[in-house]
C-alpha cells in the first residue's frame, strides 16, 4: 500500500461533483483526507459522498454566494474540527469566441467573473478566516493554461482566470505570515463535463484531438492528472511551495511550434 499523503487532513473541494473536482475528491480520500464536496449539483455531489463513506460529506454551496461559502466553512469546522486544504476549483467555461473582442458580450464576462473570480475570492477569504488562527493551511485554485499562453480561450474566460492568478499571488504575502500556502494549478484542455452524453469512443476521440494539439506526445491529460498535482501541492511534500502557478500542460504553454513545423515541412 502506498503511503497516505493526506492522513488526518481536512479538505474542501469546490466543484467536487464533477470533472477535475470529483477526481480530486477520490484522490484526496484515497490518501486519507476527510473531504467536503461543495457544489451546486446536489444529487451528484451527494452520490459521491454516499459511495465513499463517512469521511466524505456533501454540502450544497454556490461559490458566488457569500452566505453559502460562510456556511460551508463553518459546517466543515463543526463536523471535522479544522480546515487544512481549501481547493477553490469550481468554475464555468465558455466556448472560444471566433470573432474576437467585438463579438464578446459584457454579460458573459460578468457571469464568468461572478463564479470563477468572485467564487475564488470568497472561498479564499472564508478559508483564511479559520486558517489564520490555526497558523497553517493550504489554499489552491484551478486556473488554466490560458494564464500562461494567450489565444486559448475567450477574453472573458482568460480575464477571469488571470484575475484568480493575480489574487493568488497577492494572497501569498498576506497569508504567508500565518504559515498558509497559496498555489494555482493550471491545466491544459481536459475532457470533463463537456463530454456528458457522448459515447466512450467520442470521449476518446476528443482526448486524442487535444493530445495531438498538445506538446507532449503519447500522453492524455485526464482529470486525475490534475488531481495528482493538487495532491502534491496539498501534501506536506510541498511544505515550502507557495505562490506557484503549476502548469499541468505537458509544456504546451512554453513552446511555440511554428518554427519547428516550418523546418520539418521544408526538410521533406
Ligand atoms: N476541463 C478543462 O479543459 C479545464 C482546463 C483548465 C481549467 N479548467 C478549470 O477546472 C475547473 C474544473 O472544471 P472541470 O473541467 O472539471 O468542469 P466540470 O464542469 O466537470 O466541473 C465543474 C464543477 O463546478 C461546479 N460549479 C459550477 N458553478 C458552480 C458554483 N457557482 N458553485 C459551486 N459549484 C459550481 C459544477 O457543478 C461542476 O460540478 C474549472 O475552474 C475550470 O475553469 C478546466
Amino acid at each position: 500500500m502506498p503511503p497516505k499523503r493526506l492522513e488526518d487532513k481536512v479538505a474542501i473541494i469546490t466543484g467536487g461533483a464533477s470533472g477535475i473536482g470529483a477526481s480530486t475528491v477520490h484522490v484526496f480520500h484515497e490518501n486519507g483526507a476527510k473531504v467536503v464536496i461543495a457544489d451546486i449539483q446536489d444529487s451528484r455531489g451527494q452520490a459521491i459522498a454516499d459511495k465513499l463513506g463517512e469521511n466524505v460529506v456533501f454540502i450544497h454551496c454556490d461559490v458566488s454566494n457569500e452566505d453559502d461559502v460562510r456556511n460551508l466553512i463553518d459546517t466543515t469546522i463543526s463536523k471535522f474540527g479544522k480546515l487544512d486544504i481549501m481547493y477553490n476549483n469550481a468554475g464555468i467555461m465558455d466556448r472560444p469566441v471566433d470573432g474576437g473582442i467585438v463579438n464578446e458580450i459584457k454579460s458573459d464576462l460578468e457571469r464568468l467573473v461572478g463564479v470563477n473570480l468572485i467564487g475564488a475570492f470568497i472561498g479564499a477569504k472564508h478559508a483564511a478566516r479559520v486558517m489564520i488562527p490555526q497558523r497553517k493551511g493550504c489554499i489552491l485554485f484551478t486556473t488554466s493554461a490560458c494564464t500562461s499562453i494567450a489565444g486559448l480561450s475567450s477574453h472573458s474566460y482568460a480575464a477571469s482566470k488571470y484575475a484568480i492568478l493575480g489574487l493568488a499571488k497577492n494572497l501569498t504575502p498576506d497569508l504567508g505570515q500565518y504559515g498558509i500556502r497559496v498555489n494555482c494549478i493550471s491545466p491544459y484542455g481536459v475532457v470533463t463535463s463537456m463530454a456528458e452524453g457522448i459515447t466512450e469512443d467520442q470521449i476518446s476521440k476528443l482526448e486524442n484531438f487535444l493530445s495531438d494539439l498538445g506538446n507532449l506526445k503519447g500522453e492524455i491529460l485526464k482529470p486525475e492528472c490534475v488531481a495528482r498535482a493538487a495532491l502534491y501541492l496539498a501534501s506536506d511534500e510541498a511544505n515550502y511551495v507557495s505562490g506557484l502557478n503549476l502548469l499541468v500542460d505537458g509544456g504546451f504553454s512554453v513552446v511555440n511550434p511554428s518554427l519547428l513545423k516550418e523546418i520539418k515541412s521544408s526538410s521533406h
